[in-house]
């Protein structure tokens, strides 16, 4: 029987998740993954709206938010292999999946390895390209400093690369939010992601076989995946939809959440059509 809610636990394969499960039942079901350092709470605004029509799940990526990091070490593949842990448990055989950022680079890679149990893929300021020598060089650099300086320095210096510039005048609470949830996360679970997106595989050589409905999304301000890693996705996946978020960078579904919402509805009222 569906367990509906918010912050459930479920003990998968001796991993202990949290999530949400929200929205009528028999309804079609997404499923939100949320970008890093953050947890399912970054869904909120869209989870009010989507619950309308969609059976809407929003879970803890492991080591995040109410989620147990576990003993093995984080990879996306492991992120993939818990994504689909959850939905056996929850006896969910297809779903919309949407994740942002990190998120995206997980439901990239299980579109890849698992393209039937996915009906329809929303990509949120996200990419498909692996790292950089630089931005692994960055990253080891991030993971010192966090030894070194704590997280507080670190959670400061992520937020000014997160926003658009717009944000810190009209958005300041949202920012405050985001930096609580950065504060939340663990030293370990930001170390050991740190190091598993330094060694994430590429997923733009399988953009042309994705077959499902598409929508792209992305902050016209993102400097972390900006909207010309999008504009090439949206080019090599036959069939995408792509939108530009207005005032809004890296975290478009919370800073522009009203523009967001409208894009992400009117793709899946289409996708129901389908
Ligand atoms: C995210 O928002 O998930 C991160 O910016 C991803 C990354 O650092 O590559």
């Amino acid at each position: 029987m569906r367990n509906k809610g918010t912050n459930i636990k479920i003990t998968v394969k001796n991993h202990t998740v949290s999530y949400n499960d929200e929205g009528p039942n028999g309804a079609p079901v997404i499923i939100l993954i949320h970008g890093f350092p953050f947890n399912k709470s970054m869904w909120n605004d869209q989870t009010e709206v989507l619950t309308e029509k969609c059976r809407v799940i929003a879970y803890d990526v492991r080591g995040f938010g109410n989620s147990e990091a576990g003993t093995d070490d984080f990879s996306i593949e492991l992120f993939v292999t818990d994504l689909l842990n959850l939905m056996d448990a929850l006896k969910i055989e297809k779903a919309m999946l949407c994740g942002l950022s990190m998120g995206g680079y997980i439901a990239l890679n299980a579109i890849k390895n698992y393209p039937k149990r996915f009906c329809a893929l929303i990509l949120c300021d996200t990419n498909c390209v692996a790292d950089t020598p630089e931005a692994i060089e960055k990253r080891m650099i991030a993971i010192e400093n966090i030894d070194k300086y704590g997280v507080e320095l670190y959670a400061n210096e992520s937020v000014k690369n997160l926003f658009a510039p717009i944000s810190f005048v009209t958005n300041q609470e949202k920012i405050a939010v985001v930096k609580a949830m950065i504060l939340k996360t663990t030293v370990p679970s930001l170390k050991a992601t740190l190091l598993a997106l330094t060694t994430r595989k590429e997923t733009c050589n399988n953009l042309p076989d994705i077959k499902v409905p598409v929508l792209i999304m992305v902050g016209e301000d993102d400097k972390i995946t900006p909207p010309v890693a999008a504009r090439q996705m949206h080019k090599n996946i036959k069939g995408s939809i792509l939108n530009v978020i207005e005032n809004a960078g890296h975290l478009s579904n919370i800073e522009n959440s009203y523009e967001f919402n409208i894009y992400l509805e009117k793709f899946i009222s289409s996708v129901r059509l389908k």
